[in-house]
């Protein structure tokens, strides 16, 4: 059957004899023909990017590079979060929070630790043991900095020291003299020396005399991604920037709304020196630092060379509160207009120029805005009121943007609608022609979420075979799906750390891997055209999936096969016409079984595989082993 230049594979009788007779074989020889010199639809240039959220401790204990928890001394009715006083020796100090001393507005308490009795050799002060651990690595150089205050000039230095938690030994340390009796910010650097990398290790800060000390926003860093100040963890960074992404989705997903209409995204509150962002809860069950605010968001896209996808809060919290359209909404629209000018506005503008104090006078481009997350769960309906409100403010302004809505909206056509599916592997197979039917007069379309979730804490090789199923139909309908972004990302695997399983990329403070999925995205992002060639396949068993595209400039064809049999495919490869070099590229990532996965102890069991092809030609034969997602890249001439 052919629709819209491709087909969707026929399943041909089984013939059980010859099944038996060749081994493990589903069907086939299957016939992939492809018309490269015909184009059927054009594919999006942004369509394979990130969608990212604050959940599993994606960047407070994950991308983001700080390394100290609770830097802001919450507490609660068991003490100080991740904070522990220290006596050495027969040195004697308490601590608490004090409500009525800050360094600012945003902080307005502080850390008091009073020490009745300390000495050089018996010290008395805090230590903190990092979000599951301190990760420190050989001959590196951490930037540390604290605000405080003493009593008196007596209390004297504050000695900064990482200590290896089994050990005991310190590993660096650093003397922060000058501590005055007003508030101020101290920095400090910490290098190892030759040591073993390792994550058990926590900070100390510690004076060697009696009086009182105050702390807040006690921080360090290790080199970050391009060497930010502020920045993200290199590793991660890493392995987002080989998915090639070409937009990033942000602030959320349910983190954007918060559980209660006060627990929105208050972007304002989320910008400038760490110093003046109080922080706020996040929907996942813990503290989000907001360290990793607005502008750091821009910047990671700024990094990885992606379009930012800015999502406005759009009055909808997660506990079924809305704000009313009309006149209560009109503060949050003003808020998305103001958030809007920040990103783009000069510097000549109000929120530009704030951008630029904030250290980034050149404006961000932006394309698309997404308003709100996941409306269709507002049951009273006021969401179609409420994005007509947004829609009318923010074009009036920027009449270029395109307004992505979060539900179908009554009334008017959306520029682009978002879509979210978390499925099964099988229902992918069974829906990875989902798009083919979609009217191609209605909104764009942007898959927003999506992920088969079937591997925890990560997914395995049964749930790649899923999402690449489903990526064949995406990249196949491009001309309609605009974006798409898995999600959730990234996951810290540390005890308790975790809120949603089945996420991309896993991590402890020290290593990370990608799971059999994000080998997957890499796969299919790092090999895609600009353009999808007329296609068909007949003969092929009812678990293969593929996709072609064509990159006119680069003279490429990227051919995607994903065989998500337990037996292997036999398929001969038409291409009639074409000229072709002899020999390909094949990308292979395979797996012995659907559960098949990596972990943090072996990252890369199950990993993409590179190897020549032979035999390119007008019409050549290829065979798919069970369980397997390929690309093949081959060059027109
Ligand atoms: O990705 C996890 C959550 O799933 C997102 O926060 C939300 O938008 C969706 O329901």
């Amino acid at each position: 059957m052919r629709t819209r230049g491709f087909a969707i594979p026929t399943f041909s009788a089984v013939c059980l004899f010859c099944a038996a007779m060749l081994g493990a074989q589903a069907s086939g020889p299957a016939v992939l023909t492809i018309h490269a010199d015909r184009t059927a639809s054009k594919v999006s240039p942004t369509l394979y990017g990130l969608m990212t959220e604050e959940i599993n401790h994606s960047y407070d204990g994950g991308l983001y590079a700080e390394l100290i928890r609770n830097n802001t001394f919450r507490a609660d009715w068991s003490g100080v979060n991740d904070w522990i006083l220290v006596e050495r020796g027969d040195a004697s100090a308490k601590i608490s929070v004090d409500k009525t001393s800050g360094p600012s507005q945003a902080l307005p308490y502080s850390l008091h630790v009073e020490v009745s009795q300390a000495s050089a050799a018996s010290p008395a002060g805090v230590l903190n043991g990092g979000y599951w651990g301190i990760p420190l690595r050989t001959n590196t150089t951490y930037h540390g900095s604290f605000y405080a205050k003493e009593d008196s000039a007596d209390v004297g230095a504050v000695t900064a020291s990482l200590v290896a938690d089994q050990s005991g030994k310190v590993v660096a340390s650093a003397v922060v003299s000058g501590i005055g009796t007003e508030w101020k910010q101290y920095t400090f650097t910490l290098k190892t020396g030759a040591i073993a990398e390792s994550m058990g290790n926590h900070l100390v800060l510690t004076v060697a005399h009696p009086g009182s000390l105050w702390l807040q926003l006690v921080s360090l860093f290790p080199p970050t991604y391009r060497d930010r100040a502020n920045g993200n963890r290199i590793d991660l960074m890493e392995k987002l920037a080989a998915m090639h992404p070409q937009f990033l989705r942000f602030p959320g997903g349910n983190y954007l709304e918060g559980d209660h209409l006060a627990d929105w995204y208050d972007w304002k509150k989320m910008i400038g020196p760490r110093v003046d962002r109080p922080g706020h809860p996040s929907p996942w069950n813990y503290w989000s630092t907001d360290g990793l605010g607005l502008l750091e968001f821009f910047e990671w896209c700024e990094d990885l060379h992606m379009q930012p996808v800015l999502a406005v809060y759009a009055g909808y919290s997660l506990r079924h509160e809305h704000i009313n359209p009309g006149g209560d909404l009109e503060p949050y629209v003003q808020a998305a207009l103001d958030e809007i000018e920040y990103a783009t506005g000069g510097s000549d503008t109000k929120w530009g120029a704030q951008r630029a104090a904030d250290g980034h006078p050149q404006p961000f481009h932006i394309t698309y805005v997404e308003i709100g997350n996941e409306d269709w769960f507002d049951t009273s309906g006021s969401y179609d009121k409420r994005y007509a409100q947004f829609y009318k403010a923010i074009k009036a302004k920027y009449p270029d943007l395109q307004l992505i809505a979060t539900a179908p909206i009554k009334g008017m056509t959306a520029d682009v609608l978002d879509e979210h599916y978390y499925l099964r592997a099988t229902d992918f197979f069974h829906d990875a022609t989902h798009y083919d039917k979609t009217d191609r007069n209605g909104p764009k379309i942007f898959v927003g979420e999506w992920a088969t979730r079937e591997g925890t804490p990560a997914p395995n090789m049964g749930a790649a075979l899923g999402d690449a199923a489903w990526m064949t139909g995406m990249e196949r309908n491009s001309d309609i799906i605009v974006m798409a972004s898995y999600a959730p990302l990234l996951v810290n695997i540390s005890p308790n750390a975790m809120q949603w399983d089945t996420d991309l990329i896993g991590y402890d403070a020290l290593r990370s891997y990608g799971s059999p999925s994000y080998y997957a995205q890499v796969m299919f992002g790092s090999y895609i055209g600009d353009a999808t060639p007329v296609s068909s396949a007949d003969g092929a068993g009812p678990r293969f999936f593929y996709s072609v595209t064509e990159d006119s400039a680069k003279k490429r064809l990227f051919v995607k096969l994903v065989n998500a049999s337990s037996d292997a495919q036999a398929l001969d490869i038409k291409l009639p016409g074409a000229k072709l070099a002899p020999e390909g590229k094949l990308i292979s990532l395979s797996g012995k079984d659907p559960e098949a996965t990596n972990t943090i102890d072996q990252p890369t069991a199950v990993a993409p595989v590179e190897s020549a092809l032979h035999g390119v030609g007008e019409s050549f034969h290829h065979r798919i082993p069970p369980y397997t997602i390929e690309v093949v890249e081959m060059e027109m001439r």
